[in-house]
């Protein structure tokens, strides 16, 4: 390493190599690890503990561990250890493909949990205890002091509960993400206060994470990159998509249910969501705010341009363009950026105070509005819950997207009954496609099943769901919510047996 970024001489004693500290994580172990959508997660230890786990299998003996993370990371955490058969839970949420398959063919468990609840359901040990931290940091302080890498995540909680904690210092990460961050901790009931957080720009904590010294087993030196996936350029649909929004938005100013700068932007991940940060960036809006939870590379375009005057997350999801941007000209772009811990970045309280609206992604939607955001047909986990529904379900506006087919058309994204439910129709305020966009605001279930099928449907799936909802408002006993219960999800069987619904 070239700058010495270990200051403290109490924990500069216990540097030591990747595999001397993952022989400190015993089997059986549940080990909180930082980070969030591949930034700030630990990169050599999760790998040398992969290669002792794969080491004990061929020697014979099982050796597992359950992993607690921010949201999800990188193959080098999540796929290494799946893949020699060391994971026995995960939570709160992942996007690993050997991961993923492991859970689906049943052999780790996933409990998927709305990223604001996590660190509540860990002090008050509904997860069982906590046996190691591992923590990516940019470095420690002369006073033991620890400044936080690119993403903050559950790392305040993994620290304070572990019983034994690995510091990683990564000098790939810039010095200069020193400041970036706003630490605060939010006491537990029945001794919380209101967070003090009015404004999206609000600081209310410290830039430093701290440690009992006591407790840090182990410090790992690392020069690695994070894990930065390229974004593609947004297709048509997502184009459409994003039209539709800002048509919509522009709409909501115009009555003055929105000011003419919105409200605080939540955008989640991927191509739909850049490409409606594009549209923003190319927009009519000025002086826009964020209070989402990771930034990407339409926000830091953005800020870039001025369009967006502060963003608050808690974790950076960039390209690796956008990052060499980044960390190109930090010490400018950290006067716009703050991030916080998961609990305060997606925290109800804070996000119905600010009044939020949120944009997320779904995989399908029914005609009354209910969303399933994770599981393909119904049983396959795809990623998770993520923060979607701490956002949708206490924004001031709460916007889920989709093309309207998947699978080169042989999918409906709007089918009568929806085969898994994360968000119901009272937490979802409008659905787009790139059809149209459904406002769902005060309309009972019939009027929102008309409005659904109307502006969101693909031509080639809309005279079947017009058919299924008037059969379904004929025969059904109950005229509220009508429905076939014996035909409701017969969409989802037609595509298991026949490859199209
Ligand atoms: N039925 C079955 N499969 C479907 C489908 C449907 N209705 N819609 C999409 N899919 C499949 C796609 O074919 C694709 O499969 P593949 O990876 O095997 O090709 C996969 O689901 C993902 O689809 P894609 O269109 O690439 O989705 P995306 O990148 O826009 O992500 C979610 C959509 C829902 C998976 C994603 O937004 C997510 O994980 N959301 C939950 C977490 C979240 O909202 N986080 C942000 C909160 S801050």
């Amino acid at each position: 390493m070239s700058e010495n970024r270990i200051l403290n001489p109490q924990l500069e004693s216990k540097i030591m190599s990747a595999e001397e500290a993952a022989a400190l994580v015993p089997a059986g172990a549940n080990v909180g690890v930082s980070g969030f959508t591949g930034a700030g997660y630990p990169k050599v230890v999760p790998v040398a503990l992969a290669k002792r786990i794969l080491d004990a299998r061929v020697s014979g003996r099982k050796f597992r561990v359950s992993l607690w993370t921010g949201a999800s990371t990188a193959p080098d955490l999540d796929s290494s250890l799946a893949i020699v058969d060391g994971v026995e839970k995960r939570l709160p949420y992942q996007s690993d493909p050997v991961l993923r398959n492991k859970i689906n063919e049943g052999s780790v468990e996933y409990t998927d949990i709305h990223l604001s609840h996590v660190a509540q359901l860990a002090a008050f040990g509904f997860l069982g205890k906590l046996d190691v931290a591992i923590i990516e940091v940019v470095s420690i302080t002369e006073d033991g002091k620890l400044i936080p890498s690119s993403s903050v995540g559950n790392n305040p909680t993994w620290l304070a509960q572990a019983d034994k904690v690995i510091l990683e210092v990564n000098s790939w990460q810039s010095a200069a993400l020193e400041g970036m961050h706003d630490i605060y901790n939010v006491a537990l009931p029945p001794h919380r206060t209101p967070i003090p957080l009015v404004k999206a720009t609000d600081r209310i904590g410290s830039p430093y994470l701290e440690v009992d010294p006591a407790k840090v087993a182990a410090v790992v030196e690392t020069h690695r990159p994070d894990r930065n996936s390229p974004f593609s350029p947004p297709d048509e649909s997502s184009k459409k998509i994003a039209g539709h929004i800002l048509e919509f938005l522009a709409h909501e100013v115009k009555k003055g249910r929105l000011p003419k700068n919105l409200l605080p932007l939540q955008s989640g991940v991927g191509n739909i969501a850049n490409a409606v940060l594009s549209g923003l960036n190319e927009g009519p809006f000025e002086n826009l705010t964020s209070y989402t939870e990771v930034l990407q590379d339409g926000m830091l375009d953005m800020i870039k341009s001025g369009k967006l005057v502060c963003a608050s997350a808690t974790a950076f999801s960039l390209s690796p363009d956008a990052l060499s941007e980044l960390n190109a000209d930090l010490a400018r772009y950290s006067r716009n950026i703050i991030l916080r811990p998961q609990e305060i970045s997606n925290n109800p309280e804070v996000i119905r105070r600010l009044g939020i609206i949120a944009m997320n992604g779904m995989i399908e939607a029914d005609i009354y509005g209910n969303v399933n955001s994770t599981h393909i047909m119904g049983t396959k986990m795809m990623n998770g819950l993520g923060g979607s529904g701490d956002f949708a379900r206490n924004a001031y506006l709460s916007i889920f997207m989709t093309p309207s087919v998947a699978r080169g058309g042989d999918i409906s994204c709007i089918v009568p009954m929806v085969s898994h439910i994360d968000h119901t129709e009272h937490d979802v305020q409008a659905l787009v496609t790139e059809q149209g966009l459904a406002d769902l605001r005060g309309l009972s279930p019939k009027q929102r099943a008309q409005a659904v099928i109307e502006h969101c449907a693909h031509p080639n799936f809309k005279p079947a769901l017009k058919d299924y909802y008037k059969r379904a408002y004929d025969k059904s006993a109950g005229k509220h919510t009508p429905h076939l219960l014996e035909e409701c999800l017969s969409w989802h069987l037609r595509y298991l047996e026949k490859g199209k619904m």
